[in-house]
């Protein structure tokens, strides 16, 4: 910490120290900013420029595309690790030994049993509810069935909290497609891994054995574990701050699904394919809807292009949109809104609006084409996101808990009526 940040006003000068991360990233520590300064705040609507905390978990470089969780590059993990193993690296800081894995995986299966009368509560819902609604508010109600398990303050419940949301919420996604489908739910094996149990609890059907198409197996582990975090997005802080307060993490990640249901968030997967269908529709004029992306009239945005933070491509487009390609061939799928979107990607790409402001095909583009060729409905693509995304939440979750956080507040500047008197309402 040897530089300083200076701010100068009405002739006073202020100092406030410097911070350089791992990688060279400068902040300014404005923590006494309010004080010293007898009440100046910043503003900074979207937090665009606004650290909420340290974090020891993902580095993200937008200029350069780079994506590494602890250290390790995400083309690694997604080609070397398999998902759980990834979500043990996320949310203890190393990647485990055998025998820690083999805990770690033998606690989840432990808990992968749901409470029966769960079923109540789904039979609550309309068959045509949003999977995403019926899953944050079955992992709210987990407070409910686990009360113990909502102690912030003991590491152990803790440890149980994130093994039993890890084991549970695979099985709530998949009762909420249930409940789409009317069809019967399923009951986790133990006998299988992660990725594939939960593959076969969306998919089993008791009239039908059901096989592991290994191809699918493949491309799925390989997304959920480009999904897996991705530091202080929407959904993430959305988990942080509600943590702040020392709500439970199934209240905490309840929040954060809400969250990433939003379309410009993870709800972008669904939304990418909507509009892909939308072009081929209309006629497949590509140039059409770029210019209507473009007109500041026109509310249409190109969905799946442009990062808060990525102002180069998204590494994990890079990724996915190697293995879009791969899973169509292997699978035998020919779908037109792949060349639609790489027609779209193209003009894009070149064209001057994208290319001033930085907008390349962000992490959502690809994604729903390859969820469409594995068989899962549209509804279901932001539940996908969410699984993948849960050892995110957990980790963000868990060290905002270690670091002891303050709750997260924050400052406003009043811009409303002044102070004025009460009139009653015979005189207004
Ligand atoms: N289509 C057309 N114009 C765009 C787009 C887009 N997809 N994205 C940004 N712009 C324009 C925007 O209009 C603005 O133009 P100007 O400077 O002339 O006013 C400029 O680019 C900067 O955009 P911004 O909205 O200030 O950028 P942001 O960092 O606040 O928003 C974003 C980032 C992801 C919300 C936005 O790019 C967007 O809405 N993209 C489409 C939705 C999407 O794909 N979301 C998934 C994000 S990645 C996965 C995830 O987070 O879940």
């Amino acid at each position: 910490m040897s530089e300083i940040g200076v701010f100068e006003f009405k002739g006073k000068r202020y100092e406030f120290p410097v911070e350089i991360g791992t990688e060279n990233e400068i902040s300014i520590d404005i923590k006494t900013l309010r004080g010293t300064t007898g009440g100046i705040i910043t503003m900074d609507p979207g937090f665009k420029n606004t650290g909420s905390c340290k974090s020891e978990i993902t580095f993200l470089d937008g200029e350069k595309g780079i994506l590494r969780h602890r250290g390790y590059a995400i083309e690694d993990l997604t080609k070397k690790a398999s998902f759980l193993e990834v979500a043990y690296l996320i949310i203890f800081g190393e990647l485990p030994t055998k025998e820690q894995f083999a805990k770690f995986e033998g606690d989840i299966k432990k808990k992968s049993l749901l409470n029966e009368e769960i079923k109540d509560i789904l039979d609550g819902f309309p068959r045509s509810a949003h999977p995403m609604g019926v899953v944050s508010s079955l992992t709210g109600a987990l407070t409910a069935f686990h009360p113990k398990y909502t102690d912030v303050h003991s590491e152990e419940e803790i440890y149980n909290a994130i093994t039993n949301i890890l084991g549970k919420f695979p099985v709530i996604a998949a009762w909420a497609h249930a409940k789409n489908e009317g069809t019967p739910f399923n009951y986790a094996d133990n006998s299988l891994g992660y990725v594939e149990n939960m593959l076969m609890m969306m998919y089993k059907i008791p009239t039908t054995k059901y096989k592991t198409n290994p191809v699918v197996l493949k491309a799925m582990e390989e997304l959920l574990i480009l999904h897996q975090d991705h530091e202080q997005n929407c959904s993430t802080s959305t988990v942080r701050l509600v943590g702040s307060s020392h709500a439970s993490l199934f209240a905490s990640v309840s929040a954060g699904i809400s969250a990433l249901w939003g379309p410009l968030h993870g709800g972008a997967n669904k939304a990418v394919i909507e509009m892909l269908e939308e072009i081929i529709e209309d006629g497949g004029d590509v140039e059409k809807f770029i210019n209507k992306a473009k007109d500041k009239k026109d509310p249409f945005r190109l969905m799946g292009f442009g990062h808060r933070v990525y102002k180069n491509f998204d590494p994990r487009a890079l990724i996915i949109k190697e293995s879009a390609d791969a899973v169509l061939a292997d699978l035998g799928v020919t779908d037109p809104t792949l060349k639609v979107a790489k027609h779209l990607e193209e003009v894009a790409l070149s064209d001057p609006y994208f290319v001033d402001r930085k907008l390349f095909p962000n992490v959502d583009f690809y994604s729903g084409i390859i969820y469409r060729a594995l068989g899962i409905p549209v509804e279901m693509f932001t539940v996908m996101f969410a699984i993948g995304r849960l050892p995110g939440w957990i980790a963000q979750w868990k060290e905002m808990r270690k670091n002891n956080e303050p709750i997260g507040r924050p400052r406003q500047l009043y811009m409303g009526a002044p102070k004025r008197d009460f009139k009653e309402v015979s005189e207004r």
